[in-house]
């Protein structure tokens, strides 16, 4: 296989296929089982260690993802931002502490799985390769921005245009593919979680109870004693 052969299936046919795959599970699993859309909680089971792994690891995924879309969503203010050198520096050191925080969270959450024996009985085989995914992902975004710094430039003057390329139907992989190593794996591995998405409990993040932000709150009374 040559390597353009080779670039075309990382860069274009595995994005497509992860992409199809991720399109059609999440309609079909909620189709047939919308009751398993769910971050299925083991709060009840542990809640020391949960709360140090749980809330670190959602702030800091959260604020990464936020960041990873504004870049592809508005690279021009981006650049435009990152036109005077302390700006630039200023979301740097940001992205970077909030990769260090979902890193801290993260490796949190595999120790608690991993050390309280009734949650490691709830946790099934996904679970695992889903940490084991989301962790080697995490481990390479932080890699990258400590390595190949000013992410937050580059990002926005080619990895947003490859990915427009893709979702536009118009793949030009030659955006990516003299890229170091460490980018490409991020990108390869952001798509194959894009497709195992639907068969993991992260399909949790499209369901978010946001009546919960505005609905009246609940009384509950108990009568006798408890
Ligand atoms: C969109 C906003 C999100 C909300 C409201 C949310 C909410 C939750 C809740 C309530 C739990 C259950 C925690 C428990 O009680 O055990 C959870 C677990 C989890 N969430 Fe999220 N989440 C969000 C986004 C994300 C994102 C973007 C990721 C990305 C990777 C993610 C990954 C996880 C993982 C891996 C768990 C399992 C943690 C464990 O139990 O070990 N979540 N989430």
């Amino acid at each position: 296989m040559t390597q353009h052969t080779f670039d075309q299936f990382l860069f274009v046919g595995l994005p497509y296929i992860c992409l199809v795959v991720f399109f059609l599970m999440t309609i079909y699993r909620y189709r047939t089982q919308s009751f398993s859309y769910s971050s299925l909680s083991s709060q009840f089971l542990e809640n020391k260690q949960h709360f140090w792994a749980v809330v670190p690891f959602h702030y800091g995924v959260l604020i990464i993802t936020a960041g990873h879309l504004v870049a592809l969503f508005i690279p021009r203010s981006i650049l435009a931002w990152n036109s005077h050198p302390l700006r630039l520096f200023i979301l740097e050191v940001s992205a970077l502490a909030f990769g260090f925080l979902t890193l801290l969270g993260m490796v949190g959450l595999i120790v608690r799985r991993l050390g309280n024996a009734k949650v490691r009985a709830v946790t099934v085989v996904s679970d695992w390769v889903l940490f084991g995914l989301l962790l080697v992902q995490v481990v390479l975004g932080v890699a990258i921005a400590v390595f190949h710094p000013w992410g937050s430039g580059w990002f926005s003057a080619s990895l947003s245009p490859y990915l427009w390329s893709i979702f536009l139907l118009r793949p030009d992989p030659s955006y990516v593919t003299a890229m170091p190593w460490l980018v490409k794996w991020h990108i390869i591995l952001a798509f194959v979680i894009v497709g195992y998405f639907p068969f993991t409990r992260l399909v949790h993040v499209l369901v978010i109870p946001n009546p919960y932000l505005w609905r009246k709150t609940q009384v509950v009374r108990w009568y006798g004693k408890r």
